[in-house]
């Protein structure tokens, strides 16, 4: 098995799935995470093969891109029968896609080290400055605003005012890209979740003291 090879077939087959697309999970998306997988692969001595094929083929199988994430799990099994990646891997590089999206935060534990690396690569992608970038073309794209003074914090509305709430940019931050630093698995990607997270944090600050014109 000629990893290095498949590696590059794959990423040129991702490439080409996810060019534009348009829900979040682009190409670049999927660049910058498998990125972010190999930094920390390589401190926390994760297998550097699995670990870069699950990160390059996470969101190949996201079930918003799928009719179901069983079909979507099925795509990526022929593609990796196709690579003749043998029968062990590819069980495993499976185990781990089907294992790391949030889910509301309520995924199962995992035990796997390569995904948690992966988890962790995935979950960096949407704090820190690019999270917020992602954050604010996401909610432009689905026509919301990006901060609504009357809003209250989600958690702090009842059912009533949580359906009808408009839900602008800065409430996802709330939601989940704050909460996403208690979540991280491994020692480095907590060390790289804290400076994402600290920069978030002074960017809600800037912002909401611009708004209130004392900035
Ligand atoms: P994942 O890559 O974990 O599957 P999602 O599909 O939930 O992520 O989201 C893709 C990107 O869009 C992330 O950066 C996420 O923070 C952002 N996003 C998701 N839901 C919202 C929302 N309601 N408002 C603003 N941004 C959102
Ligand atoms: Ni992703």
């Amino acid at each position: 098995m000629d990893k290095e090879l498949i590696i590059n077939k794959t990423e040129a087959y991702v490439r080409n799935e996810l060019e534009g697309e348009p829900s979040g999970h682009d190409w670049w998306h999927i660049h910058r995470v498998t990125e972010v997988t190999k930094r920390i692969a390589n401190k926390e001595k994760g297998d550097l093969f699995l670990c870069t094929m699950a990160a390059l083929l996470h969101d190949i199988a996201d079930e918003k891109l799928n009719e179901s994430e069983e079909a979507g799990l099925e795509k990526v099994r022929e593609w990796l029968i196709s690579q003749e990646v043998d029968e062990a891997s590819m069980e495993i590089i499976l185990e781990i896609i089907s294992t790391i999206s949030f889910k509301g935060g309520h995924g199962p534990t995992l035990t796997r080290l390569e995904a948690k690396i992966v988890q962790d690569a995935d979950r960096l992608d949407a704090i820190g400055a690019i999270g917020i970038a992602r954050c604010f073309v996401y909610s432009g794209a689905k026509g919301r605003p990006m901060y609504d003074p009357n809003d209250a914090p989600r958690e702090q509305m009842t059912k009533e005012e949580y359906r009808s709430n408009t839900g602008a940019a800065i409430n996802h931050f709330y939601e989940k890209l704050l909460k996403l630093k208690e979540l991280m698995n491994t020692k480095t990607g907590k060390e790289m979740a804290q400076a994402r997270h600290e920069y978030m944090a002074g960017f809600l600050e800037q912002f909401y003291a611009e708004w209130d014109g004392k900035k």
